[in-house]
């Protein structure tokens, strides 16, 4: 299996505050690695470090051996790597079709080019019905496949999903996890950060956790959950979150 992510020493701070400090990690290729860890512990200024919204302090990024540290955003994105944001923000007086077409213009500069990729990643998370409906009207599920629609009209090969399932009742979970396996299927090398846990189990191949910005375990799920040090530092506490209730 090739190495989708090569991430080593990931380091940020934020004045006196160690957001990131020294995190390494490996992605092969069509893998899903869950990121977890308590509120704070530095999974979303991960993201922002992997895709190029942040300058990390030191450490290095490869995707699919290119080094993107140093790269803008769309630079990171034309090399393959997509992202969806904690705090969704779309353009909520546009249709979904228009929100979506934005990311689908990264790649094709025609419009019915675009229109027809953008089609594509909208029927794909399964908001075909919603064309047409300004964004803000959305539901928070429909919401959450929105962004993951105009992350995959960018056409990525790593995508990094940041608490897409936050807010969502049960079974909208059940639909999120479907559409996560679904994206894997589709050969996508996958990283999702999440506090829904029997999600997590349901997708992921392999979990990081963060606790303060450093790592503190990394293993198989089943590991995972029963490592003494990540009970104390997140699981003990989070055995029931909210939206949670088959943890
Ligand atoms: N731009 C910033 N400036 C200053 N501090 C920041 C900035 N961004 C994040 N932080 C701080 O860095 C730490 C890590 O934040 P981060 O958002 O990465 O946590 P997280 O693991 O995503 O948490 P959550 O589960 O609540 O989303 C927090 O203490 C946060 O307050
Ligand atoms: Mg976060």
């Amino acid at each position: 299996m090739a190495e989708a992510l090569v991430i080593k020493g990931l380091s940020k701070r934020f004045g006196g505050l160690r957001a990131v400090q020294d995190v390494s990690f490996t992605v092969q290729e069509n893998e899903t690695v869950a990121l977890i860890g308590p509120n704070g512990a530095g999974k979303t200024t991960s993201f922002h470090l992997i895709t190029g919204f942040h300058r990390p302090d030191s450490g290095s990024v490869l995707a699919f051996g290119h080094e993107v540290v140093g790269l803008k955003p769309h630079d990171v994105c034309a090399l393959g790597m997509a992202r969806t944001f904690q705090v969704a923000k779309p353009f909520g007086a546009m249709t979904v079709l228009a929100n979506v077409m934005t990311g689908a213009f990264l790649r094709d500069r025609h419009i019915a080019a675009a229109r027809s990729k953008a089609r594509e990643a909208i029927e794909f998370v399964g908001l075909g019905a919603r064309e047409q409906t300004p964004a803000k009207d959305l539901t928070t599920i429909d919401q959450r496949r929105l962004e993951m629609a105009r992350a995959l009209a960018t056409q990525p090969r790593i995508l990094l999903l940041d608490e897409v399932m936050a807010g969502l009742n049960p079974a909208e979970i059940d639909q999120a996890v479907a559409l996560v396996k679904k994206l894997s299927a589709s050969g996508l090398t996958i990283v999702i950060v999440e506090h829904v846990m029997r999600a997590i189990m349901a997708v992921a191949r392999h979990i990081v956790v963060l606790d303060h910005g450093q790592k503190i375990a990394e293993g198989a799920p089943k590991e995972i959950v029963e490592n003494p040090e990540v009970i104390r530092a997140y699981l003990g506490s989070y055995v029931h979150p909210p939206g949670d209730a088959h943890a």
